[in-house]
């Protein structure tokens, strides 16, 4: 398998750490984003012609003003001959310097240290500020006009008609869904009101409690064991139904982490997986200080690479006597391909490893394809398998299933606390007490499903990746400008580009109604089919390309600025060392009405 079909496009991993500075090339390559597009697909598309100033005031003239500082500094000495005398203060200087060499280091701290300046602390107060209410105005501006925040409970309770008007006044713009990638997995009407009846009827339950709410103790059972035959599990195979598929994962490595800690003795634990490995294994990582240790998903260049040796030869220097599991994932969010899971599981029983397939996206794809069903517990190393429910399983979002081969993993999984007075506490899962309607939903939206229809959508949705990499491949147009990412074959498909910036194509996509999700390293974007998307609506898709990339070709100097734009709005974030910053205030701003009033001049 090659990872890119046309093996020339240029991989650029600029160093955001050491120029600070995002900036998007001819080729569209972001080559300094730190930012995985991981708000949904939320990424839109770039500011073409604006080009940041203020980068260019930190850059090109703050910091080579301090070296030049020091410069006539050490001549000014030097010609004096003062040595003696300045050599305390020259001592503090270099201090000083080291401190903001350090920073740019961490431009983490940078940004702190920058803002606390005398002199530039309050141009970069303002010029955050006006980013922050730009954010904020984009964020309101679906229901600016109709919708007034509530800031109390109110003293009189509403009526049902009172509570539907406030619904009504949240007015915003209706998006096609025949044209989103991924987010809606089935999109049938009748079937999420037969889950929603469900839900209803045990919406006040809570799984916490298997003497009160027995039904839902029935259900999960029957929802892992339903799961754990689909992967092949047997009398052994145990596991439990989170939230999603954040909470598989996260479940997943902290119980590798406690295995190794109690059986093996590691106490500084690491974990392997590519880098395209989804983003919840760095939170986990993050959560339960594990290391984790990526491969450059670049060297998947060559179909060797699937044989064991090859497999084994590009994970051996990741693996040391710390590392605790190693991760697969099938296939991966960003690219939809499926690591070489057969090589890897080798791997992991010959250095005595878990090894976790991350089937939160593929899971109810790849048991009912017959290319993909191999892929399951009969494989020897796979020691454990998260299975997103609430993704081609069509239930309701806050559901996948997290398994493990046997026992002697799960019960790391548990958490007990034996002391508590008010009783011995003891959960399976990160939540305490949650709904049952949600695993009754799960329960019941696999049952409405059944076997056969998993099978008819799963082949659906494979026969139209291939209708479109097909296409891709014969049209002329398609052919000579846009890559597809590896040889998709499931769900997912990543379209990349060496001659047309694939950013302003994701673009003119979006004029076109598409709300696509935008990858980086390589600048790519992706369509996740669903059902969705029918054949004609693939037809659609491809018309919509050849127009789109016909577009680009003609505007091809168009240069990109550095800018990227929260999806849904119009306001477009700067890629700088205060990107970070700038994150924090959107994700603040998801439960806060403001936050601008936080930057005071001083
Ligand atoms: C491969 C993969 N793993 C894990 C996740 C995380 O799932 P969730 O968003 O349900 O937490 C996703 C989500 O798209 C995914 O594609």
């Amino acid at each position: 398998m090659t990872f890119l079909q046309n093996k020339n496009i240029p991989f650029f991993n600029g160093s955001f750490k050491m120029c600070g500075m995002g900036r998007l090339d001819e080729l569209g390559e972001f080559t300094n984003s730190s930012i995985y597009n991981y708000f949904g697909s939320n990424w839109d598309a770039l500011d073409y012609e604006e080009t940041s100033q203020f980068d260019y005031l930190i850059f090109n003239t703050f910091i080579p003003i301090i070296f030049s500082m020091c410069d006539i500094i050490l001549t000014y000495i030097n010609e004096n001959k003062i040595l003696l005398l300045t050599l305390p203060y020259i001592f503090i200087f270099l201090h000083c310097l080291i401190i903001v060499a350090n920073d740019i280091y961490n431009n983490l701290s940078l940004s702190s240290f920058l803002i606390s300046l005398p002199l530039i602390g309050n141009r970069i107060r303002k010029k955050l500020k006006n980013i922050t209410c730009d954010l904020e105005n984009s964020l309101n501006v679906s229901n600016e006009s109709t919708y007034g925040f509530i800031d109390e409970i109110p003293t009189i309770s509403k009526t049902t008609s009172e509570v539907n008007g406030i619904i009504q006044s949240m007015t915003h713009e209706e998006q096609d869904i025949s044209k989103v990638s991924g987010v809606v997995y089935l999109g049938d009407k009748l079937h999420d009101k037969k889950c929603a009846r469900i839900f209803e009827k045990f919406s006040c339950t809570n799984p916490l409690h298997p003497d009160l709410f027995p039904q839902i103790r029935n259900m999960e059972i029957d929802v892992v064991s339903m799961v754990s035959k689909m992967f092949h599990g047997d009398e052994h195979t145990c596991g439990n139904i989170t939230y999603g598929g954040t909470e598989s994962i996260l479940l997943a490595c902290l119980t590798y982490r406690d295995y190794a800690r109690k059986e093996k003795y590691i106490n500084q634990p690491n974990i392997v997986a590519f880098d395209s490995v989804h983003p919840a294994f760095d939170k986990a990582c993050h959560y339960f200080n594990i290391k984790l240790r990526k491969i450059n998903t670049q060297k998947l260049t060559d179909f060797s690479v699937f044989q064991y040796k090859a497999v084994k030869q590009l994970l051996k220097p990741y693996i040391d006597e710390n590392t605790i599991c190693i991760v697969a994932s099938a296939p991966n969010y960003s690219y939809g391909l499926i690591d070489p899971i057969l090589g890897m599981s080798k791997v992991a029983i010959e250095y005595n490893i878990g090894f976790h397939v991350d089937a939160c996206m593929g899971g109810f794809l790849i048991p009912f394809l017959p290319e993909y069903k191999w892929i399951n517990f009969t494989i020897p190393g796979v020691t454990s398998i998260s299975v997103d429910t609430h993704k081609y399983g069509y239930s309701f979002k806050g559901s996948s299933v997290l398994l493990f081969k046997n026992h002697s993993y799960k019960q790391h999984q548990h958490f007990i606390q034996k002391d508590w007075n008010g009783g011995i506490y003891a959960t399976p899962t990160m939540m305490g007490s949650k709904s049952g309607g949600l695993i009754a939903a799960t329960w019941a939206s696999l049952l409405f499903t059944g076997r056969e229809n998993y099978i008819h959508y799963a082949s659906n949705i494979r026969n139209n990746v291939l209708f479109i990499c097909h296409f891709f491949n014969q049209n002329s147009i398609l052919k000579n400008t846009i890559q597809i990412v590896g040889e998709p074959q499931l769900n997912i498909i990543a379209f990349t580009s060496c001659t047309l910036n694939i950013y302003s194509v994701l673009d003119e996509m979006k004029k076109k109604g598409w709300n696509l999700s935008v990858m980086q390293n390589p600048s790519a974007f992706h369509l996740c089919i669903t059902n969705l998307h029918s054949r004609e609506n693939c037809k659609i898709f491809c018309q919509n390309m050849i127009d789109s990339v016909e577009i680009c070709s003609k505007n091809k100097n168009k240069k990109l600025s550095g800018t990227l734009a929260l999806y849904g709005s119009s306001t477009q974030v700067q890629n700088s060392i205060f990107l970070e910053e700038i994150i924090n205030n959107y994700i603040t701003l998801l439960s806060k009405k403001t936050i601008s009033q936080k930057y005071k001049m001083v």
